[in-house]
């Protein structure tokens, strides 16, 4: 009995590390690398999780960022298809949040200030007269804390760090959790969390730039990618990307990507909101079906590789970017020039500026509450 027990496992074992075509697949690991110091002389890491398929995605402790991740094209060459740099001293250095998590608050809160219970907080002017993406130094500027966990569906790196009451102005001592997973359906799915001892507000995300053709040495743009988003509206925003508090039909507007649509097709057009943003660079109002635990965002598929990303998020929103401050003068991974449009972002998200638009869905976490979010990006390959 005992023996046909381990026979049984063994060959359950065997036969999983056999692919339909047969090859033989590279076992699912997780390893661990010091990665430098932070001019402060605090030691950062890399984590490489591998799945079963040999799909690769290499997470820092600084910001918590995704600095690679390698995915199959449709003959099943693994490519890296995010923007990002060798060392840490680019993230450092950088200022485009290339593949980091976003905190306390993703994207903007207008004029730099809220008001929380007739308490008025005030936030650092970063971007312009507002504050962007948490302030002068948001959680993509911290050194996370990282943990191996065991997940039944892939290789799970848990990274936690505490947001002291009045960093960068926000009330509440804020403990943050995020999960990520690299599963064996080839998902990279991020569970973030959190708790405050305080009333605060809180907006959490990733700031990966993709380019599903692969990055690195001749790279090109985005602008043939086809894309879906799942949205009937989207919020316009004013000269300082602050949201006016409309939510406008997509419907006639280079925002309608309710079909497959090629990013670059209305990129250049003179409507008033591409020019505002210099390209996209908007919230788009998810469709929610209700009852679904998690809905489906947005899909993008690269012609050329055939790979395929869906995002799927717990979120209300999503921030379509289109790389537009790109500029050429980050060089990446290889030395690689990043120029405007050779990478978007899909951020899900709260809207913009909610703390100070009560129509917006509220970013209010409370003492006792828990943030709880999920995002999925799941990597295919189409036709
Ligand atoms: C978000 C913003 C953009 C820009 C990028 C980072 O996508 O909406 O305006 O700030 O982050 O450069």
């Amino acid at each position: 009995m005992k023996r046909l027990f381990w026979i049984t496992i063994t060959g359950a074992l065997l036969m999983s590390t056999l692919t339909a075509s047969g090859a033989r697949a590279k076992s699912a690991s997780t390893t661990k690398s010091p990665w430098g110091k932070t001019p402060d002389g605090e030691q950062v890491d890399l984590y490489t999780l591998t799945n079963k398929n040999g799909v690769e995605a290499a997470i820092t402790t600084y910001g918590g960022a995704v600095v690679s991740l390698k995915v199959p094209d449709r003959n099943g060459k693994l490519g890296d298809v995010v923007l990002g740099f060798d060392s840490v001293d680019g993230y450092v250095e950088g200022k485009s949040y290339f593949g980091a998590i976003i905190g306390r608050y993703g994207n903007r809160i207008g004029h730099a200030q809220f008001t929380l219970d007739g308490k008025t907080y005030t936030l650092a002017k970063n971007n312009v007269e507002n504050s962007l993406h948490g302030g002068t130094k948001g959680f993509n500027k911290m050194v996370w804390k990282a943990k191996e966990i065991p997940a039944k569906d892939g290789q799970a790196l848990e990274l936690t760090y505490l947001s002291k009451d009045g960093e960068e102005g926000f009330p509440g001592n804020l403990k943050v959790r995020v999960v990520y997973t690299l599963t064996d359906s080839n998902e990279l799915k991020i569970e973030y969390s959190a708790t405050t001892d305080k009333k605060t507000v809180v907006n959490l995300t990733n700031h990966s730039y993709f380019n599903l053709a692969g990055v690195g040495p001749g790279m090109g743009d985005i602008l043939g990618h086809m894309l879906m988003i799942e949205a009937d509206k989207f919020t316009p925003v004013d000269s300082g990307l602050i949201p006016t508090g409309e939510l406008r039909d997509v419907a006639g507007t280079p925002f309608d990507f309710r079909q497959p649509t090629a990013i670059g097709a209305r990129i250049n057009s003179d409507e008033e909101q591409i020019k505002l943003g210099g390209g996209y660079d908007h919230n788009f109002v998810l469709r929610r079906k209700p009852g679904d635990p998690i809905s489906l965002a947005a899909r993008v598929e690269e012609p050329k590789t055939g790979r395929v990303m869906e995002v799927w998020t717990t979120e209300p929103g999503v921030q379509f970017y289109t790389g537009n401050f790109l500029d050429g003068s980050a060089h990446g991974k290889g030395g690689v020039a990043y120029t405007k449009r050779s990478a978007f972002c899909l951020e899900t998200q709260h809207f913009p500026d909610s703390p100070n638009q009560p129509k917006f869905p509220s970013v209010v976490l409370n003492p006792g509450e828990r943030y709880h979010t999920t995002t999925i990006y799941k990597f295919s390959t189409g036709k």
